[in-house]
């Protein structure tokens, strides 16, 4: 088994098969994910339990409450776009549940049906991001904390992603997201805008554009500005990013904690069907 660093973050592993780990190569493979943030695998050949048993040699699966599950295994979401169907899930830079008090882990993502081209996916380090800072932005976000939420996505609102997409449960929408009531019942969290990563013990910068709602202790046009330059920092960042291009076989695993992600919607009439499983985190600490 190789573990190679690959340009912007992330490591690509290769000469191993997962579904026969032993426990030094699986040791090895988690500390690759803790410190690069993003590992990918190619030429796998894997059913949905492979993808099971491999999910949960990193812990306790989250089955998710908003995506279409598969029909066999409730463990493992659809992350699916059709032909006639126009929004993909994942359409723009964020970090998956840092809506939870107790955010997921990560996510481990298998391709089973790809577009012709497109469909790539983006990774952003959120250690390099930090790093990166300047010290003007690092002073200013330092020792705050920031309130995020999924209502406004996941919701019922007038402007959700739910409502608007046609990947929502209603007259137009297609149902890969649901269960819109639910997300009303979310108390939304307050995270640290720097954490420390539990697995790595580094910094690492923790707002999304997706889920992060305003900084706490300033005024909102101030939380608005300072998040803007933030987001600034990252889209602009791009000698820490990482253009993941698929093909069969392909499987991604990201840590929610230190790497945003985005999936490119750039392939309409095409069908990209990916199984997601996703692993139980912990509450995240300054
Ligand atoms: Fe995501």
């Amino acid at each position: 088994m190789q573990i190679t660093a690959v340009e912007g973050l992330g490591a690509e592993i290769t000469d191993v098969d997962i579904k026969s780990l032993s426990d030094a190569e699986f040791a090895a493979i988690e500390d690759a994910f803790a410190e690069h943030g993003v590992i990918f695998f190619r030429d796998q050949d894997t059913t949905e339990t492979d993808h099971i048993a491999f999910a949960e040699r990193f812990g306790d699966i989250n089955v998710n409450r908003f995506f279409a599950a598969h029909p066999d295994y409730p463990q493992i979401a659809l992350v699916a776009k059709e032909p006639d169907q126009k929004d993909n899930i994942g359409g723009g830079w964020h970090t998956d549940h840092s809506y939870d008090h107790e955010p997921a882990l990560g996510s481990v993502l298998v391709a089973r049906e790809l577009p012709e081209s497109g469909g790539d996916t983006m990774f952003a380090s959120m250690y390099k991001a930090y790093e990166s800072l300047p010290d003007d932005l690092k002073a200013r976000i330092e020792g705050r904390s920031a309130i995020h939420s999924g209502k406004h996505i996941f919701g019922e609102g007038p402007d959700s992603y739910y409502k608007t997409s046609d990947a929502g449960e209603h007259d137009e929408g297609t149902g890969r997201i649901g269960n819109a009531d639910v997300a009303a019942t979310l108390v939304d969290p307050e995270h640290p805008i720097v954490i420390t990563h539990p697995l790595s013990g580094k910094k690492a910068l923790y707002v999304n554009p997706a889920f992060t709602r305003e900084i706490v202790g300033i005024s909102k046009e101030e939380s608005e500005e300072l998040l803007s330059d933030l987001y600034t920092h990252v889209f602009t960042g791009h000698d820490f990013h990482h253009r993941f291009k698929w093909e069969p076989g392909s499987i991604a695993m990201w840590d929610n904690r230190s790497t945003w992600h985005w999936a490119l919607n750039d392939y309409q009439g095409q069908r990209r069907i990916m199984h997601r499983i996703t692993i139980e985190g912990c509450a995240l600490d300054a």
